[in-house]
């Protein structure tokens, strides 16, 4: 189907930790309608595509997308109004092209993604599909409801530091729908902040995520007060919850060594505790177990632990093409967390989910810890029938956004697991 656009345009607004971010529209010549706000990490990896602040010192201490907006509106449009695309290949091809680097530095991947964004959900008002359906005719998939991954504790750069690893999640295996599996994490959720009241004596703030983020003493007791409050609820760990772990390493990783809970660790002592946790608690997925520059260390990682775990890679493999290729012939993970805003165009990102699927890996659609109220991720992770969904904790309007739409469609297009 041959779009041709009218305009596009962009203006910043604020996400949910109150920074600035971009708002895009795109309007098609036949007067269908595009619009798309955009996430934005705080746990970035090196390889990610650079997201274009203002770094002027007076305004959001620098964070402003003044700049990227006016890269949408007036670069950008200039470029492309008035232009026809057969596809969201032929316009993210185009994108790229006006850039003309490798990390998308000139334009800003935030504003490239915001104008990917756009057009793809105005071609699905074009098409009279929902955008489900439209993200799953782009990447040739067939839609299903992701399994969610739902935050419970966080640390790391997502909390105030606490405890060195980022987030401690759960996913509800034996669970047949997501209203089930919200119910579920909910009465896990509430247990978990009644026991850390009665056991830190303060009602415990929340974290970037919505995740509960007391100040744990060791990684050991985040684990271990999971399984309790999974326990409290009148679950089972194992059979009714599994937790997976974003071990974030790459943030508590200088000068050759990891600096957890007051020790200091080589890769290989990295892996013998992350294998400890995988033995005494009911993990089922590590996500960024190691530094995103260790190589070497994520092979014999995922040598030890293929098969027993999710083997899963963020910021080593930033939904990188190139990165995702080198992962799997190195033989170094068997699970992709998909970032549509760290490669910054819907077809680069189905690029690496067609290499992902096509090694047999897993795939976790995720949001970044900064979101907004839009619900896109809702949708692709539907459309691009990702293994697994993760959106944060069940406790802020960003996050919900998208549990709501899962909700939804779950319901009245009736998809399942
Ligand atoms: P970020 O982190 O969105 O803050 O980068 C999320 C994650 O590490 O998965
Ligand atoms: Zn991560």
């Amino acid at each position: 189907m041959m779009s041709r656009i009218k305009s596009v345009s962009a203006i910043e607004i604020l996400d949910s930790r109150g920074r600035p971010t971009l708002l895009a529209n795109c309007e098609l010549s036949d007067g269908k309608l595009g619009r798309a706000s955009l996430p934005s990490g705080a746990s970035t990896g090196s390889a990610e595509a650079l997201e274009l602040r203002d770094r002027d010192p007076a305004r959001y201490a620098g964070l402003g997308c003044l700049k990227a907006a006016e890269n949408v509106s007036q670069h950008i449009n200039r470029a492309i109004a008035g232009r026809d695309f057969a596809s969201q290949e032929a316009l993210d091809r185009c994108l790229i092209d006006l850039d003309g680097t490798d990390n998308k530095s000139r334009l800003g991947a935030n504003a490239i993604l915001s104008v990917s964004m756009a057009f793809a959900r105005a071609q699905a008002a074009q098409r009279g599909v929902e955008l489900y359906q439209h993200f799953a005719d782009i990447a040739g998939t067939v839609p299903r409801l992701p399994q969610p991954m739902i935050n419970l504790f966080s640390g790391g750069v997502h909390a105030g530091g606490q405890v060195a690893i980022q987030d401690v999640q759960v996913v509800v295996p034996g669970a047949v729908t997501m209203s089930e599996t919200l119910g579920v994490v909910s009465d896990v959720f509430r247990s978990a902040a009644t026991r850390l009241l009665d056991k830190y004596e303060m009602r415990l703030l929340t974290a970037d995520e919505g995740g509960l983020a007391p100040p744990f003493a060791s990684s050991q007791e985040m684990f271990l007060e999971a399984v309790r409050a999974i326990e409290a609820a009148g679950y089972s760990p194992n059979d009714d919850l599994a937790l997976t772990v974003d071990v974030a390493a790459s943030h508590f990783f200088e000068d050759g060594a990891y600096h957890l809970d007051g020790e200091r660790l080589d890769s290989a002592g990295m892996a013998d505790r992350i294998d400890e946790w995988r033995r005494d608690f009911p993990i089922v997925s590590v996500e960024d177990g190691l530094d995103e520059t260790d190589w070497d260390g994520w092979r014999a990682l995922f040598e030890r632990l293929r098969g027993r775990v999710m083997v899963l890679g963020d910021d080593l493999l930033c939904t990188n093409p190139a990165r995702v290729r080198r992962a799997i012939t190195e033989k170094a993970a068997d699970s992709l967390l998909l970032k549509v805003n760290q490669i910054a165009t819907l077809s680069e990102a189905a690029e690496a989910l067609r290499l992902a699927r096509a090694a047999g890996w897993h795939v976790v659609l995720s949001a970044r810890s900064g979101e907004t109220e839009d619900d896109w991720l809702a949708d692709l992770a539907v459309g691009w029938a990702g293994d697994y969904i993760k959106v944060g904790s069940i406790t802020q309007s960003e996050r919900l956004a998208k549990y709501n739409r899962l909700l939804e469609l779950e319901h009245y297009a009736r998809l399942t697991f």
